[in-house]
């Protein structure tokens, strides 16, 4: 008994050091009982976007076919049907997140919308419309800074949306979707994954769906330019996190490799460098990501698979990040 207590007062120093000696993040105190490989049901479901709500055991993906939301436990294997998307007119579920308040953000593809949903009592708080006609736009991807602005990328408009913090608090559910740059001059149409940076004073843009490039916009300004890899091939950037100043990007052209390219950011954030790839046996055409502690959770979205033949089940996959950042 004694021992026992010795042992594990030696245990809880010796992991008090440890966490001392390494930098953020921290180790997962859970990471025995997380789930490597999660279940998304249905046949047809192509999960795109995956959002990972704080404080919570919960992750969302939502699909491009039927516009349904899922939910997961980082515990549990299977996730379940959470939101029709009939119901609320979400043809097609892209890029998701969720905010510090627990509201959940939908890209709404080529319906123009961005749908605002409360993950406490999953009311639908807001939609934000584009008005555009339908398939002239596909809302595709979207980030949140610290005061809660929302950052939209559109595949087929040469514009970047934003929806304030001040107007997600609004009682109205159906609100305009503010054009806030038009980026013709900069990388014209094909924006996808989003970031702020950590700074709060940029976003990097996954651009251009076919060239791979990544493009910086100062928030404050509006200026775009182009993110200077010194000619690296970094691979199509599709779903893009950032943490510090390291930089994930999955890369959507499966052709050259399944992989999250990994690079290190300079200051300033205009050029960076690729550093390493992390690859895995249980990718299968992933789409985007979300942190979890110090893993990635990846959705195996399988776009451009003849849709009759998906590689099933359909399924998230949990990768380590590494650690870094600096
Ligand atoms: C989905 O696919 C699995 C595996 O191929 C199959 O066993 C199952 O019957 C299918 N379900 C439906 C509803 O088609
Ligand atoms: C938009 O495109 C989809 C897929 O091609 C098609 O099924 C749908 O009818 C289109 N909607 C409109 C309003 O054109
Ligand atoms: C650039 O990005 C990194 C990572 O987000 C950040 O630490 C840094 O402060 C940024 N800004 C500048 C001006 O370097």
């Amino acid at each position: 008994m004694i021992l026992q207590q010795l042992n594990s007062y030696f245990l809880l120093f010796a992991l008090s050091i440890l966490t001392l000696a390494t930098a953020l993040p921290s180790p997962d105190p859970d990471a025995e009982y997380k789930i490597s490989v999660y279940i998304v049901p249905g046949n047809n479901t192509f999960p795109e976007g995956i959002a990972r709500q704080p404080n919570s055991p919960y992750f969302y993906v939502g699909s491009v076919t039927t516009g349904d939301i899922y939910r997961g436990s980082v515990y549990e294997k299977n996730l379940v049907k959470y939101i029709t998307g009939s119901t609320y007119g979400i043809i097609n579920a892209v890029g998701m997140r969720v905010d510090c308040k627990d509201r959940l953000y939908v890209a709404g593809g080529p319906g123009g919308i961005v749908f605002v949903f409360d993950l406490h009592t999953k009311q639908l708080l807001h939609r934000f419309s584009n008005g555009l006609p339908q398939n002239t736009t596909l809302l595709n991807d979207l980030d949140i800074d610290q005061a809660g602005n929302i950052y939209i990328t559109d595949t087929f408009q040469p514009t970047l949306f934003r929806i304030k913090a001040s107007d997600v608090n609004r009682q109205t559910v159906d609100l305009p979707l503010e054009k806030w740059v038009d980026t013709t001059e900069a990388f014209g149409t094909g924006g996808n994954g989003i970031v702020v940076t950590e700074d709060q004073k940029y976003l990097l843009v996954a651009a251009d769906v076919n060239a791979g490039e990544i493009w910086r916009a100062v928030i404050s300004s509006k200026k775009i330019d182009k993110v200077n890899f010194g000619g690296a091939v970094i691979g199509v950037p599709d779903g893009l996190l950032i943490r510090k100043n390291i930089l994930y990007s999955v890369n959507s052209r499966h052709e050259i490799g399944q992989f999250i390219q990994v690079i290190k950011m300079d200051p300033g954030n205009l050029s960076g460098t690729a550093t390493r790839r992390i690859t895995s046996p249980l990718f299968e055409k992933p789409s985007t990501i979300a942190f979890d502690g110090p893993d990635l959770l990846v959705v195996n979205f399988q776009y451009g698979v003849p849709l009759p033949v998906p590689v099933l089940p359909f399924t998230v996959v949990r990768v380590a990040a590494g650690d870094e950042a600096q």
